[in-house]
């Protein structure tokens, strides 16, 4: 019978100081009310859900906040993604990856890129919202 998974697998999780950072103080987060665009997304797996709000002007993003109800490393992507994106055309924030924060974070443990790809699956969500808008 195969070994049952302890909470203790989860004590060996190594994060950068960045990410423990971003956890303990995180930047942009809330939401906009007269939001331009919002984009929910959920992983079904660990349970984690982020909602991102933009507020759009001349194809810029002008502002953009998160709440995130997840793990430390879903709430430091999604805000070191706010902060990299903030000020970015949309065409530029849609060429945003998830390797491009875990980088800026100075990497990501293995089980917790996902974390990074549902942000920037919450962001492209918020910029098809918006886009449908208008
Ligand atoms: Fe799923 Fe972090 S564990 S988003």
């Amino acid at each position: 019978m195969p070994k049952e998974k302890s909470c203790k697998s989860y004590d060996k999780i190594q994060y950068s100081k960045k990410v423990i950072n971003l956890f303990l103080h995180p930047k942009n987060v809330g939401e906009i009310k007269n939001a331009s665009g919002v984009g929910e997304v959920g992983n079904p797996i660990c349970g984690d859900v982020m909602r991102i709000y933009i507020k759009v002007s001349d194809d810029k993003i002008v502002d953009i906040k998160f709440k995130t109800f997840g793990c430390a490393s879903a709430i430091a992507t999604s805000s070191m993604m706010t902060e990299m994106v903030k000020g970015k055309t949309l065409a530029e924030a849609k060429k945003l990856t998830f390797n491009d924060i875990t980088k800026k974070l100075g990497g990501l443990p293995d089980s917790k890129l996902h974390c990074s790809a549902l942000t920037i699956a919450g962001l492209k969500k918020a910029i098809e919202n918006y886009e449908e808008k208008n």
